[in-house]
Protein backbone atom coordinates (compact mmCIF):
# COMPACT_ATOMS: atom_id res chain seq x y z
CA UNK A 1 0.00 0.00 0.00
CA UNK A 2 1.03 3.63 -0.56
CA UNK A 3 0.57 5.62 2.91
CA UNK A 4 1.01 9.00 3.65
CA UNK A 5 1.47 9.07 7.43
CA UNK A 6 1.00 12.50 9.48
CA UNK A 7 3.23 12.99 12.59
CA UNK A 8 5.26 10.05 11.67
CA UNK A 9 8.43 11.78 13.08
CA UNK A 10 6.48 11.50 16.62
CA UNK A 11 6.69 9.25 19.43
CA UNK A 12 4.36 6.95 18.03
CA UNK A 13 5.24 7.92 14.28
CA UNK A 14 8.47 6.75 14.60
CA UNK A 15 7.94 3.45 15.81
CA UNK A 16 4.62 2.79 13.76
CA UNK A 17 6.82 4.25 10.34
CA UNK A 18 9.77 1.44 11.01
CA UNK A 19 6.92 -1.13 11.39
CA UNK A 20 4.94 0.37 8.33
CA UNK A 21 7.73 -0.45 6.14
CA UNK A 22 9.00 -3.78 7.23
CA UNK A 23 5.79 -4.59 6.20
CA UNK A 24 6.55 -3.60 3.03
CA UNK A 25 4.20 -0.41 2.37
CA UNK A 26 5.49 2.37 0.38
CA UNK A 27 5.71 5.51 3.09
CA UNK A 28 5.46 9.11 2.79
CA UNK A 29 5.81 10.42 6.27
CA UNK A 30 4.67 14.40 6.56
CA UNK A 31 6.33 16.33 9.74
CA UNK A 32 6.87 19.67 11.04
CA UNK A 33 9.71 17.67 13.30
CA UNK A 34 8.80 19.82 16.36
CA UNK A 35 10.92 17.28 17.95
CA UNK A 36 13.47 16.38 15.65
CA UNK A 37 13.21 13.64 13.14
CA UNK A 38 14.72 10.11 14.73
CA UNK A 39 13.80 8.37 11.38
CA UNK A 40 16.25 6.00 9.65
CA UNK A 41 16.76 6.14 6.13
CA UNK A 42 14.57 3.38 4.00
CA UNK A 43 14.44 2.71 0.27
CA UNK A 44 10.49 2.77 0.59
CA UNK A 45 10.38 6.07 2.97
CA UNK A 46 9.72 9.71 2.06
CA UNK A 47 10.24 12.20 4.52
CA UNK A 48 8.34 15.77 3.57
CA UNK A 49 9.42 18.09 6.65
CA UNK A 50 5.91 20.33 6.73
CA UNK A 51 2.97 21.62 8.06
CA UNK A 52 0.04 19.96 7.13
CA UNK A 53 -1.83 23.24 7.51
CA UNK A 54 -0.05 23.84 3.90
CA UNK A 55 -2.57 21.61 2.60
CA UNK A 56 -1.70 22.87 -0.91
CA UNK A 57 1.97 21.32 -0.11
CA UNK A 58 0.53 17.73 1.46
CA UNK A 59 1.65 14.91 -1.30
CA UNK A 60 -1.65 13.00 -1.90
CA UNK A 61 -1.26 11.73 -5.39
CA UNK A 62 -1.09 7.29 -5.69
CA UNK A 63 -1.72 7.41 -2.11
CA UNK A 64 -4.13 4.80 -0.81
CA UNK A 65 -4.41 5.38 3.30
CA UNK A 66 -4.30 8.11 5.30
CA UNK A 67 -2.60 7.99 8.77
CA UNK A 68 -3.35 11.24 10.53
CA UNK A 69 -1.30 11.41 14.07
CA UNK A 70 0.30 15.12 13.53
CA UNK A 71 -1.42 16.74 16.15
CA UNK A 72 -0.76 19.32 19.05
CA UNK A 73 -0.74 16.26 21.33
CA UNK A 74 -1.44 16.83 24.68
CA UNK A 75 -3.48 19.31 27.36
CA UNK A 76 -1.00 21.62 28.28
CA UNK A 77 0.73 22.00 24.94
CA UNK A 78 -2.86 22.93 23.58
CA UNK A 79 -3.28 25.74 26.07
CA UNK A 80 -0.13 26.92 25.28
CA UNK A 81 -1.67 28.21 21.91
CA UNK A 82 -5.48 27.24 21.20
CA UNK A 83 -5.57 29.16 18.67
CA UNK A 84 -2.54 26.56 16.62
CA UNK A 85 -3.95 23.79 18.49
CA UNK A 86 -7.56 24.13 16.72
CA UNK A 87 -5.92 25.08 12.88
CA UNK A 88 -3.95 21.66 13.79
CA UNK A 89 -5.90 19.35 14.91
CA UNK A 90 -9.54 20.13 13.25
CA UNK A 91 -8.99 22.70 10.80
CA UNK A 92 -6.33 20.83 9.10
CA UNK A 93 -7.91 17.73 9.36
CA UNK A 94 -10.84 18.70 7.74
CA UNK A 95 -8.60 19.72 4.63
CA UNK A 96 -6.79 16.60 4.77
CA UNK A 97 -9.72 14.61 4.69
CA UNK A 98 -11.27 16.57 2.24
CA UNK A 99 -7.73 16.71 -0.11
CA UNK A 100 -8.23 12.81 0.36
CA UNK A 101 -11.17 12.31 -1.17
CA UNK A 102 -10.47 14.25 -3.93
CA UNK A 103 -7.29 12.56 -4.81
CA UNK A 104 -9.38 9.11 -4.88
CA UNK A 105 -7.67 7.64 -1.18
CA UNK A 106 -9.35 4.97 -0.21
CA UNK A 107 -9.03 5.18 3.70
CA UNK A 108 -8.50 7.72 6.54
CA UNK A 109 -7.79 6.56 10.07
CA UNK A 110 -7.50 9.48 12.54
CA UNK A 111 -5.11 9.51 15.82
CA UNK A 112 -8.29 10.79 18.09
CA UNK A 113 -7.77 10.25 22.10
CA UNK A 114 -9.61 8.41 24.44
CA UNK A 115 -9.57 11.32 26.67
CA UNK A 116 -12.67 12.77 24.65
CA UNK A 117 -14.83 10.87 27.60
CA UNK A 118 -13.57 13.31 30.20
CA UNK A 119 -14.38 12.59 33.86
CA UNK A 120 -16.37 9.09 33.36
CA UNK A 121 -17.67 6.66 36.99
CA UNK A 122 -18.83 4.06 34.33
CA UNK A 123 -16.75 0.90 34.97
CA UNK A 124 -16.95 0.04 30.99
CA UNK A 125 -16.63 3.28 28.77
CA UNK A 126 -17.86 2.09 25.81
CA UNK A 127 -17.83 4.01 22.06
CA UNK A 128 -21.60 4.75 22.61
CA UNK A 129 -21.11 6.99 26.13
CA UNK A 130 -21.54 10.42 25.90
CA UNK A 131 -18.14 12.55 25.31
CA UNK A 132 -17.13 15.13 27.99
CA UNK A 133 -13.99 16.90 26.75
CA UNK A 134 -12.78 19.10 29.17
CA UNK A 135 -9.62 20.64 27.82
CA UNK A 136 -9.06 22.46 24.44
CA UNK A 137 -7.28 19.11 23.78
CA UNK A 138 -10.01 17.13 24.14
CA UNK A 139 -12.18 19.15 22.15
CA UNK A 140 -10.39 19.54 19.07
CA UNK A 141 -10.30 15.69 19.12
CA UNK A 142 -13.77 15.32 19.54
CA UNK A 143 -14.47 17.61 16.88
CA UNK A 144 -12.56 16.10 14.42
CA UNK A 145 -13.86 12.86 14.79
CA UNK A 146 -17.54 14.23 13.87
CA UNK A 147 -15.69 16.61 10.90
CA UNK A 148 -14.62 12.88 9.84
CA UNK A 149 -17.15 10.93 10.20
CA UNK A 150 -19.83 13.71 8.37
CA UNK A 151 -17.48 12.30 5.14
CA UNK A 152 -18.19 8.67 5.66
CA UNK A 153 -19.85 7.94 2.37
CA UNK A 154 -17.07 9.15 0.64
CA UNK A 155 -14.30 7.48 2.39
CA UNK A 156 -13.66 4.94 4.63
CA UNK A 157 -13.09 6.63 8.16
CA UNK A 158 -11.58 4.98 11.27
CA UNK A 159 -11.12 7.14 14.40
CA UNK A 160 -8.92 5.73 17.19
CA UNK A 161 -9.40 6.40 20.62
CA UNK A 162 -6.02 5.55 22.37
CA UNK A 163 -5.26 5.13 25.82
CA UNK A 164 -2.34 6.54 27.16
CA UNK A 165 0.78 5.56 25.38
CA UNK A 166 3.73 3.96 27.52
CA UNK A 167 6.75 2.02 26.37
CA UNK A 168 10.01 3.32 24.45
CA UNK A 169 10.52 5.60 20.92
CA UNK A 170 13.39 6.63 19.16
CA UNK A 171 11.76 10.12 19.34
CA UNK A 172 11.18 9.52 23.36
CA UNK A 173 7.81 10.88 25.24
CA UNK A 174 8.34 11.10 29.56
CA UNK A 175 5.80 13.40 29.63
CA UNK A 176 3.56 10.51 29.51
CA UNK A 177 2.59 8.62 33.23
CA UNK A 178 4.30 5.30 33.27
CA UNK A 179 7.27 6.74 31.10
CA UNK A 180 7.33 9.56 33.31
CA UNK A 181 6.65 8.09 36.62
CA UNK A 182 9.75 5.40 36.04
CA UNK A 183 12.10 8.30 34.80
CA UNK A 184 11.46 9.93 38.47
CA UNK A 185 12.18 6.55 39.83
CA UNK A 186 15.40 6.32 38.02
CA UNK A 187 16.55 9.77 38.18
CA UNK A 188 15.17 10.72 41.85
CA UNK A 189 14.74 8.17 43.84
CA UNK A 190 11.26 9.78 43.93
CA UNK A 191 8.48 9.42 42.44
CA UNK A 192 5.33 12.57 42.52
CA UNK A 193 1.84 11.47 42.35
CA UNK A 194 -0.38 13.88 41.69
CA UNK A 195 -3.50 12.92 43.16
CA UNK A 196 -3.13 8.76 42.56
CA UNK A 197 -6.92 7.95 42.81
CA UNK A 198 -7.90 9.05 39.15
CA UNK A 199 -8.07 6.04 36.29
CA UNK A 200 -6.26 6.31 33.38
CA UNK A 201 -6.31 3.87 30.79
CA UNK A 202 -3.03 2.36 29.22
CA UNK A 203 -2.08 0.63 25.78
CA UNK A 204 1.78 -0.09 25.07
CA UNK A 205 3.93 1.70 22.02
CA UNK A 206 3.69 -1.45 20.29
CA UNK A 207 0.31 -2.98 20.51
CA UNK A 208 -0.33 1.07 19.71
CA UNK A 209 1.31 0.42 16.13
CA UNK A 210 -0.67 -2.74 16.11
CA UNK A 211 -3.66 -1.32 16.41
CA UNK A 212 -3.10 0.89 13.06
CA UNK A 213 -1.78 -1.62 11.30
CA UNK A 214 -4.85 -4.08 12.32
CA UNK A 215 -7.22 -1.01 10.63
CA UNK A 216 -4.88 -1.23 7.73
CA UNK A 217 -5.54 -5.11 6.75
CA UNK A 218 -9.21 -4.16 7.87
CA UNK A 219 -9.50 -1.61 5.68
CA UNK A 220 -13.52 -0.78 4.77
CA UNK A 221 -14.62 -4.18 6.77
CA UNK A 222 -14.04 -1.93 10.19
CA UNK A 223 -15.52 1.63 9.67
CA UNK A 224 -15.80 3.95 12.65
CA UNK A 225 -14.76 4.89 16.46
CA UNK A 226 -12.78 2.60 18.47
CA UNK A 227 -11.45 2.48 21.92
CA UNK A 228 -7.82 1.51 22.13
CA UNK A 229 -6.69 0.50 26.02
CA UNK A 230 -6.36 -2.51 28.02
CA UNK A 231 -5.01 -1.81 31.45
CA UNK A 232 -6.94 0.65 33.52
CA UNK A 233 -5.19 1.29 36.17
CA UNK A 234 -5.22 4.65 39.38
CA UNK A 235 -2.03 6.62 38.79
CA UNK A 236 -1.20 5.30 42.13
CA UNK A 237 -0.97 1.93 40.70
CA UNK A 238 1.16 2.80 38.43
CA UNK A 239 3.26 4.40 40.77
CA UNK A 240 3.38 1.36 43.00
CA UNK A 241 4.33 -1.13 39.34
CA UNK A 242 7.11 1.68 39.19
CA UNK A 243 8.51 1.30 42.58
CA UNK A 244 8.75 -2.77 42.32
CA UNK A 245 10.96 -2.29 39.69
CA UNK A 246 13.07 0.51 40.69
CA UNK A 247 13.31 1.16 44.67
CA UNK A 248 11.68 4.98 45.39
CA UNK A 249 9.65 7.10 47.50
CA UNK A 250 6.24 7.78 46.19
CA UNK A 251 4.81 11.43 47.51
CA UNK A 252 1.29 12.46 47.22
CA UNK A 253 0.73 15.99 45.64
CA UNK A 254 -2.66 17.70 45.47
CA UNK A 255 -4.16 17.36 41.81
CA UNK A 256 -5.42 20.09 39.18
CA UNK A 257 -6.83 17.59 36.50
CA UNK A 258 -9.70 15.58 37.47
CA UNK A 259 -10.01 13.55 34.13
CA UNK A 260 -10.61 10.29 34.88
CA UNK A 261 -12.42 6.97 33.24
CA UNK A 262 -11.81 3.60 32.45
CA UNK A 263 -11.46 2.83 28.63
CA UNK A 264 -13.47 -0.55 27.65
CA UNK A 265 -12.36 -1.74 24.04
CA UNK A 266 -14.39 -4.91 23.32
CA UNK A 267 -15.49 -3.44 19.99
CA UNK A 268 -11.74 -3.90 18.58
CA UNK A 269 -11.58 -7.42 20.09
CA UNK A 270 -14.20 -8.17 18.47
CA UNK A 271 -12.39 -7.19 15.70
CA UNK A 272 -9.76 -9.67 16.14
CA UNK A 273 -6.85 -7.05 17.09
CA UNK A 274 -5.36 -8.82 20.51
CA UNK A 275 -3.22 -6.94 22.75
CA UNK A 276 0.04 -8.71 23.71
CA UNK A 277 2.00 -6.28 25.76
CA UNK A 278 1.80 -3.98 29.01
CA UNK A 279 2.68 -1.50 31.75
CA UNK A 280 5.24 -3.88 32.76
CA UNK A 281 6.74 -3.93 29.97
CA UNK A 282 6.54 -0.03 29.20
CA UNK A 283 8.56 0.10 32.60
CA UNK A 284 10.88 -2.56 31.71
CA UNK A 285 11.90 -0.64 28.68
CA UNK A 286 12.44 2.37 29.73
CA UNK A 287 14.62 1.10 32.53
CA UNK A 288 16.55 -1.06 30.03
CA UNK A 289 17.14 2.05 27.49
CA UNK A 290 17.69 4.52 30.50
CA UNK A 291 20.50 2.11 32.08
CA UNK A 292 21.81 1.12 28.47
CA UNK A 293 22.45 4.80 27.49
CA UNK A 294 20.08 4.94 25.02
CA UNK A 295 17.60 7.38 27.06
CA UNK A 296 18.45 10.67 28.21
CA UNK A 297 15.72 12.66 30.65
CA UNK A 298 16.28 15.33 27.87
CA UNK A 299 13.86 18.51 28.00
CA UNK A 300 12.91 17.54 24.04
CA UNK A 301 11.18 14.23 25.98
CA UNK A 302 8.55 16.65 27.05
CA UNK A 303 6.34 17.75 24.53
CA UNK A 304 5.33 21.02 26.80
CA UNK A 305 8.67 22.20 27.75
CA UNK A 306 10.04 21.33 24.19
CA UNK A 307 7.27 23.60 22.73
CA UNK A 308 8.20 26.64 25.19
CA UNK A 309 11.44 26.72 23.91
CA UNK A 310 10.28 27.41 20.16
CA UNK A 311 10.98 30.97 19.91
CA UNK A 312 7.83 32.98 18.61
CA UNK A 313 5.28 29.87 19.39
CA UNK A 314 2.48 31.48 17.36
CA UNK A 315 4.12 30.86 14.33
CA UNK A 316 5.71 27.68 15.82
CA UNK A 317 5.76 26.05 12.18
CA UNK A 318 5.80 27.97 9.16
CA UNK A 319 2.43 28.52 7.66
CA UNK A 320 2.05 29.85 4.26
N1 LIG B 1 1.01 9.41 23.19
C1 LIG B 1 -0.17 9.16 23.72
O1 LIG B 1 -0.29 8.68 24.86
C2 LIG B 1 -1.41 9.43 22.91
C3 LIG B 1 -2.65 9.05 23.44
C4 LIG B 1 -3.81 9.33 22.72
C5 LIG B 1 -3.73 9.95 21.49
N2 LIG B 1 -2.51 10.29 20.99
C6 LIG B 1 -2.46 10.98 19.68
O2 LIG B 1 -1.56 10.28 18.84
C7 LIG B 1 -0.92 11.20 17.96
C8 LIG B 1 0.59 11.03 18.06
O3 LIG B 1 0.99 11.25 19.43
P1 LIG B 1 2.51 11.22 19.88
O4 LIG B 1 2.53 10.79 21.29
O5 LIG B 1 3.31 10.50 18.88
O6 LIG B 1 2.84 12.78 19.85
P2 LIG B 1 4.16 13.56 19.41
O7 LIG B 1 3.99 14.96 19.92
O8 LIG B 1 5.38 12.80 19.80
O9 LIG B 1 4.07 13.54 17.83
C9 LIG B 1 3.30 14.44 17.08
C10 LIG B 1 4.08 14.73 15.80
O10 LIG B 1 3.26 15.55 14.98
C11 LIG B 1 4.04 16.58 14.45
N3 LIG B 1 3.18 17.72 14.19
C12 LIG B 1 2.46 18.42 15.09
N4 LIG B 1 1.81 19.42 14.49
C13 LIG B 1 2.12 19.35 13.17
C14 LIG B 1 1.78 20.11 12.04
N5 LIG B 1 1.01 21.19 12.14
N6 LIG B 1 2.24 19.72 10.83
C15 LIG B 1 3.06 18.65 10.71
N7 LIG B 1 3.45 17.89 11.76
C16 LIG B 1 2.98 18.25 12.98
C17 LIG B 1 5.11 16.87 15.49
O11 LIG B 1 6.27 17.47 14.93
C18 LIG B 1 5.39 15.48 16.06
O12 LIG B 1 6.45 14.85 15.38
C19 LIG B 1 -1.41 12.59 18.35
O13 LIG B 1 -2.46 12.95 17.51
C20 LIG B 1 -1.90 12.38 19.76
O14 LIG B 1 -2.89 13.33 20.11
C21 LIG B 1 -1.35 10.06 21.68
Amino acid sequence: MNILLTGGCGFIGSVLSQRLLSEGHNLVVVDCMWFGNFLQPHKNLKIVQEDVRNIENIPMDGIDIVLHLANVANDPCSDLNPKLSWEVNALATMQLVEKAIASKVKQFIYASSGSVYGVKEEPRVTEELSLVPISDYNKTKMISERILLSYKDYITIQCVRPATVCGYSPRMRLDLSVNMLTMQALTRKKITVFGGNQVRPNIHIKDMVEVYLHFIKMGNKAPGIFNAGFENLAIMEIAQKVVSYVPAEIVVSPSNDPRSYRLCSDKILATGFKQKHGVDDGIKEVIEAYKSGVLIDDENCYNIKAMKKITNFNEAVSYN
